[in-house]
């Protein structure tokens, strides 16, 4: 598995960004804002993710995704450790993700990767997705946010 840079004028993975998360919109957002970087297994894009800077010296990883076929293989932690060691190469000071309340599987990866919980943004989903999200028979109502210094 390599990971790499998406090349300047190629078309990102919008069907595999939008796994993680459903709005278009804010996923086309931010792979303008962003660094979006594949992973490919024998020529074919396998996952994806994209780091958004937000703030001074602080960094979100954004819209990671694995394709369904090749998950539990540990492509994902893979992509986070890249994304954490180029967030260092950038000289970043703060690397933050957000999941949903229902993301077990996904809170448990982030932890796994270094991530502390700094907080929770009450109601984000409620707030900002016309349809409800339902994950592990919960609703998708907080955002859980995670950090870890770089
Ligand atoms: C989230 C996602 C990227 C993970 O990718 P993946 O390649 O399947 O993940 P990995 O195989 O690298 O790792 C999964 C890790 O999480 C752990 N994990 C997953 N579900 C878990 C659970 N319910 N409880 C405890 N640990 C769990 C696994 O045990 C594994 O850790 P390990 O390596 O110590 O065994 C992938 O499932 C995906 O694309 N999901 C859809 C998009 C998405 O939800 N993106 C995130 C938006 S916040």
């Amino acid at each position: 598995m390599v990971i790499r840079k998406l090349n300047i004028g190629e078309e990102p993975p919008i069907d595999l960004l939008l796994l993680a998360d459903p709005s278009r919109i804010l996923v086309e957002e931010y792979v303008q804002r962003g660094e979006c970087f594949v992973a490919e297994n024998d020529g074919q894009i396998i996952g994806v993710y994209v780091l958004l800077p937000t703030r001074p010296e602080t960094v979100e990883l954004v819209n990671i995704a694995v394709i369904e076929a090749q998950n539990g293989k540990g492509f994902g932690k893979q992509l986070i450790m890249n994304a954490i060691e180029v967030a260092k190469l950038r000289r970043y000071r703060t690397i933050e993700v957000g999941t949903g309340n229902s993301s077990i599987g996904q809170l448990a990866l982030y932890q796994k990767c270094g991530f502390r919980i700094t907080g929770v943004d009450i109601d984000f989903f409620i707030r900002h997705y016309p349809e409800e999200i339902f994950e592990n028979g919960i609703q998708c109502r907080d955002m859980i946010r995670l950090s870890q210094d770089l």
